[in-house]
């Protein structure tokens, strides 16, 4: 029986898997609950319903962190009962194969959790691949990755900002930030704490940033929101502005747009005038802040491209790499030699 193909977006967030022939099949919220300290309570999105409302003894986590799979174990429990419910079983399909998205500036290590991850698992295949995460979004972005000309992709995600200049479908640099949305929802916290005098939790910060974030300030919108007051510790409510928020996130936008210009100053003219000329693309779930691309046009003064789905984009570049698999082979590798023998 021929093997199946699966393509793994593990991101601090979301969980997204690609199969061959089929497209898009999982989507979930990367999260786990585990309860009494062992027993597995929810995966995925059920974790994330669960979040912020269970009692202490269960205890609800992201696998990844920062980009990086931090806790093996759970992060083993999420990805099998998310392929399960895309039909991949473990056992003896030894055939399957899994393509797995990395990102590029980690460590060795890092990356060779990606490998443990499937090697380790029931799965019971040698097929690994991974994929350098940027190689892949680009791809996902229809971007000719093997193009002699330079050019430049930034992936805003949840707990990483990657930025990475490819040429002829290899990365010159890469420059992983540790800090994305989920900063913004902490800055949110901490700023309706100093202004408000109210503590909120993580949902609501996303709420606040959801219905208003905005990268040009001063739309005059609100929320009202609800949390618990710092003061007498009792229920409480407060009327947020669309300038707390915009607020929360000056700080991560401007450090986003001062490292693009630096590694735009530090990369051969050459490859930096590929990059004015083609203009610089922009994923991942972040840049759906409204206007961003008018924020960043004008601070870089560069064009700037936006992913149209920007949640997907490096998850759609596996299923590109996956299923034109002689095409794409040089961008792909697999430690199988040196982890199996
Ligand atoms: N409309 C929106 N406005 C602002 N931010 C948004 C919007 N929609 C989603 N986001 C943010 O996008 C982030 C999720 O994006 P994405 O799925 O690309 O991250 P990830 O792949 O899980 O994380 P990473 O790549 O950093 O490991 C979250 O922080 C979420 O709050
Ligand atoms: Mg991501």
């Amino acid at each position: 029986m021929a093997g199946r193909k699966y393509g793994l977006d593990l991101g601090t967030m979301n969980i997204r898997i690609f199969q061959g022939g089929h497209g898009l099949v999982v989507y979930e919220k990367n999260m786990i609950a585990i309860q009494r300290k062992k027993e597995v309570a929810a995966i995925g999105n059920d974790a994330f319903e669960m979040y912020e409302r269970t009692p202490a003894s269960i205890v609800i986590s992201n696998p990844v962190r920062d980009g990086v799979i931090a806790d093996i174990n759970n992060m083993n429990k999420v990805a099998e009962t998310l392929l399960k419910k895309c039909g991949c079983t473990t056992g003896f399909m030894r055939n399957n194969s899994f393509y797995l998205a990395v990102p590029s500036d980690v460590t060795e290590v890092e990356k060779r959790a990606y490998f443990d991850l499937i090697a380790h698992s029931a799965y019971n295949t040698h097929n690994i691949f991974v994929v350098e995460k940027p190689l892949a979004a680009a791809l996902g972005e229809n971007v000719d990755v093997k193009s002699k000309k330079g050019m430049m992709i930034v992936d805003m995600g949840a707990g990483t900002t990657e930025i990475t200049v490819i040429t002829m479908g290899g990365i010159v640099v890469s420059k992983l930030l540790k800090v994305g949305g989920n900063t913004i929802n902490a800055s949110i916290c901490q700023l309706v704490k100093e202004r408000h005098h109210l503590v909120i939790g993580d949902k609501t910060a996303e709420y606040l940033k959801l219905e208003l974030g905005h990268a040009i300030p001063g739309q005059g919108r609100s929320k009202t929101v609800f949390g618990r007051d710092v003061i007498t510790g009792l229920p409480s409510k407060a009327e947020v502005s669309d300038h707390l928020v915009f607020d929360s996130m000056k700080n991560y936008l401007f450090q986003v747009v001062r490292t693009i210009r630096n590694i735009m100053e530090t990369i051969p003219p050459e490859l930096s005038g590929d990059i004015i000329e083609n203009g610089i693309y922009f994923t991942g779930g972040t840049t759906l802040i409204p206007e961003l691309d008018r924020l960043f046009n004008a601070s870089l003064r560069v064009k700037v491209v936006f992913a149209p789905k920007p949640l997907e984009s490096t998850v759609r570049g596996l299923g590109v790499i996956m299923d034109h698999a002689s095409d794409y082979k040089d961008l792909t590798f697999s430690l199988r030699d040196a982890a199996f023998e």
